[in-house]
């Protein structure tokens, strides 16, 4: 257990394990689409550091995808994530008949990725698949499923590797579940 800032952690995933998922993920996501040209999309800002890591390990199997960030917005209430979603920040590429991947922190109710899906279907793609790192099904209030998990993981608010609490801890190179009023927490996320 540490203590930052106050506050105590519990690691869940530690830098190794992520590591060596991260290689296996993108080998999976390499020879599903290989021969393609991939534009890979990131859900910011959760999803940058993730993102970063998958990317640079696209080279081992000779595929160097085009990159682009979006930005999600939620707005309506601010307390429960029940508000609706806009596109704040969109891409600038055409990705009509192109292969593309949509990748994000964590899979939690599904709403940003239902959303972001629908939004990209639209401009019709050949090919749109959905990749997180981590995925709480338990909170999905949809159907949604991602093509390519990282981890799936229980019913805990987590923090570090990209994802914050409050903006703050996106640093920390493992995942870690914050202990201290977790009800709290959970309600503050941002996308
Ligand atoms: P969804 O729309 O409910 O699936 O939420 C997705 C977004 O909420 C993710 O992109 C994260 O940025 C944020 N989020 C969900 N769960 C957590 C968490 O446990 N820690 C930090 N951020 C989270
Ligand atoms: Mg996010």
């Amino acid at each position: 257990m540490e203590n930052i800032k106050g506050m105590k952690f519990k690691t869940l995933i530690s830098e190794r394990r992520i590591k060596s998922r991260v290689k296996e993920l993108v080998k999976e996501i390499a020879e599903d689409s290989h021969g393609k040209e991939l534009i890979v999309i990131g859900i910011l800002k959760g999803s940058f550091i993730f993102l970063s890591d998958l990317l640079r390990l696209f080279y081992l199997y000779d595929m160097h995808p085009s990159l682009g960030f979006i930005t999600i917005e939620s707005y309506g209430s601010a307390k429960v994530s029940s508000g609706k979603l806009k596109m704040l920040r969109d891409i600038t590429t055409d990705i009509e008949n192109k292969w593309v991947l949509l990748v994000d922190d964590i899979l939690d109710t599904g709403r940003t990725l239902a959303f972001a899906k629908e939004y990209f279907l639209k401009r019709k793609p050949a090919s749109l698949k959905t990749c997180v790192f981590l995925d709480k099904p338990e909170r999905r209030v949809n159907q949604f499923k991602a093509d390519y998990v990282g981890f799936e993981i229980p019913d805990k608010f987590v923090v570090g590797y990209g994802m914050d609490y409050d903006n703050l801890f996106r640093e920390l190179p493992y995942i870690a579940v914050l202990l201290d009023e977790e009800e709290k927490f959970r309600y503050k996320k941002t996308i």
